[in-house]
């Protein structure tokens, strides 16, 4: 059996492939473009590894999909791959249309011919599991209930507009087309490998490098944070026991406020790797805001729980503390992260701020 994951280089997919493979014996092949978030050190642990097949392309690439699903045959396809962060989408809008819109619509077009042409039960078998985000549902007003799987669906952002225009067409494709499909809206991630663009790792290597903590706005827009192992147990249990053609929200059940996570990070850098210039919190500087910028992301989780049974195994206290000690034992991992197009990167986003 073998599973066919696209953007596994990148900080989900990674976490999702080494995990699997920690658990079980199915081949995984694993597409991805190696963008600037796909890290081939993300997956070192697999090197000589039979069981990890990496294939560097384009989800795009209808003729390399053919080929990899003629060759490879697998039972189903997880598809993470995607340009993921909003302040780039904002900066770049067409990217996103390019890889999560055009890109996603290439991978259902070659995974329903694939499908169609499979034997009665491994067509019944099949699965496209889409990992989507819960930004595809707008910003909630403080106080408003957490957004359910039937919440409308109202993006805001360049990034949110391409993932919501891509659940779209994978709702399409099961509804005309019969391809057994599954979609799942997680919350923010955290957690190793985790490209610091995003706000707790950015946090995190600025401080251990004595530089500013830029806070956008008054800080008081709130996040549902998850586990990034968290997020992965949960696409298992989707993938092996959702319903196909519906939809399953993901979260942590731990709504913070941007500030209260930059001072949980700060605490927690005082006490691991306690600087000599002073608490971590000098550094917090309050930056022009993000246009456009969702207040509120809160996940009701109830659906996955009570039909599969799922709730996060970590805390925010045991994961941001793991987290930020995995940071602290890998910095190498950071120092190559930071390279030319890094630095170039914090010049578009924070020069001008
Ligand atoms: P990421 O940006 O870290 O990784 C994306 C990966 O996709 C990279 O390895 C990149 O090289 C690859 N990729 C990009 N364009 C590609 C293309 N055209 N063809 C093949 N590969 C390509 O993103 P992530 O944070 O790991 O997110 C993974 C998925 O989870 C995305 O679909 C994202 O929308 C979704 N998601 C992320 C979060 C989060 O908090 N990070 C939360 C909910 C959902
Ligand atoms: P981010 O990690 O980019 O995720 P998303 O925008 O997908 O939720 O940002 C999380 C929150 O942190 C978001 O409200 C924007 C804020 N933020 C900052 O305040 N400063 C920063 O430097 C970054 C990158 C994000």
């Amino acid at each position: 059996m073998t599973l066919l994951v696209t953007g596994g280089a990148g900080f989900i997919g990674s976490n999702f492939v080494l995990d699997w493979l920690a658990q079980c014996d199915e081949t995984v092949v694993n597409l991805d473009a190696l963008t600037y978030a796909g890290n081939l050190r993300n997956l070192a642990a697999l090197q000589g590894d039979a069981r990890h097949v990496f294939v560097h392309g384009d989800i795009g690439d209808r003729a390399l999909l053919d080929r990899l699903l003629a060759e490879h045959r697998p039972r189903a396809v997880l598809h993470f791959a995607a340009e993921s962060h909003v302040d780039r989408s904002i900066h770049g809008p067409g990217a996103f249309i390019k890889t999560n819109v055009e890109g996603t619509f290439t991978l259902l077009e070659a995974a329903r011919a694939y499908w169609s042409a499979l034997g009665e039960e491994a067509r019944a078998a099949f699965r496209f599991h889409h990992v989507s985000t819960d930004e595809v549902y707008g910003s909630l007003a403080p106080g408003a209930p957490a957004f359910t799987e039937s919440h409308p669906y109202e993006p805001n952002s360049p990034y949110s507009a391409s993932k919501a225009a891509s659940d779209h067409l994978v709702r399409a494709w099961h509804h005309t087309y019969g391809l057994p499909v599954l979609t799942t809206n997680c919350s923010n991630n955290y957690g190793p490998f985790h490209f610091p663009e995003k706000l707790i790792p950015l946090m995190i290597v600025n401080a251990l490098a004595g530089k500013p903590l830029p806070i956008y706005g008054d800080g008081q827009q709130v996040r549902d944070w998850l586990y990034v192992g968290d997020h992965c147990s949960a696409i298992r249990e989707v993938l092996a026991r959702g319903r196909v053609g519906e939809t399953y929200n993901i979260g942590g059940w731990n709504e913070q406020t941007n500030k209260q996570i930059v001072h949980t990070v700060c605490g927690l850098l005082d006490e691991l790797r306690p600087s000599a210039a002073g608490p971590c919190t000098r550094l917090i500087t309050h930056v022009a805001d993000r246009p456009g910028h969702d207040r509120r992301y809160a996940i009701d989780a109830r659906k996955i729980e009570r039909e599969l049974g799922w709730r996060p195994a970590e805390t925010f206290a045991t994961g941001i503390r793991k987290t930020v000690q995995w940071y602290l034992d890998h910095a190498d991992w950071v120092a190559e992260v930071q390279s030319g197009s890094y630095r170039d990167w914090l010049a578009t986003n924070y020069a001008a701020r």
